[in-house]
């Protein structure tokens, strides 16, 4: 799949955002090495800690649905759903990613009219700890 339908897979995914209290919707597609996809937005909570991101709701879907080998992400957000620069992914998110992916596992950070900046995982999450090199 090109990027530029994963990104635009990221922007249809942010229309099911549930931010009433930041106003920032998040979408994000997950590209699995098997082609399959999976889409995710940020859910908000009233008591703001329970709040998940957009990437880790597509992680989390894709895990439980047996996924475990993940090819690329795209990302967008913006206030109120207007995507006006790219939306880099969080730390707690860039985690998760190094968690299932390696490091060359690809990020498209979406931008304004279907644009995207392309980075590696190692490159968002430098001296990155993970379990398969630091813990097993
Ligand atoms: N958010 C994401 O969905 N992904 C990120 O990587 C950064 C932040 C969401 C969480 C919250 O609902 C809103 O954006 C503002 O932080």
């Amino acid at each position: 799949m090109k990027p530029e339908a994963l990104v635009s897979l990221a922007v249809e995914a942010m229309a099911k955002a549930y931010a009433p209290y930041s106003g920032y919707r998040v979408g994000a597609a997950l590209l699995c090495a098997d082609g399959s996809v999976y889409q995710g937005c940020n859910i908000e909570n009233a008591s703001y800690t329970p709040t998940i991101c957009a990437e880790r709701t597509a992680f989390f879907k894709a895990i439980y649905d047996g996924k475990r080998d993940f090819t690329a992400i795209a990302v967008v957000g913006g206030k109120d759903g207007v995507i006006s620069g790219t939306f880099p992914p969080c730390g707690v998110c860039r985690q998760v990613m190094r968690e299932f992916c390696d490091n060359s596992f690809l990020i498209y950070m979406g931008g304004p009219d279907g644009s995207f900046e392309a980075h590696t995982l190692a490159e968002l999450l430098p001296y990155s700890f993970s379990a398969k090199e630091h813990m097993m």
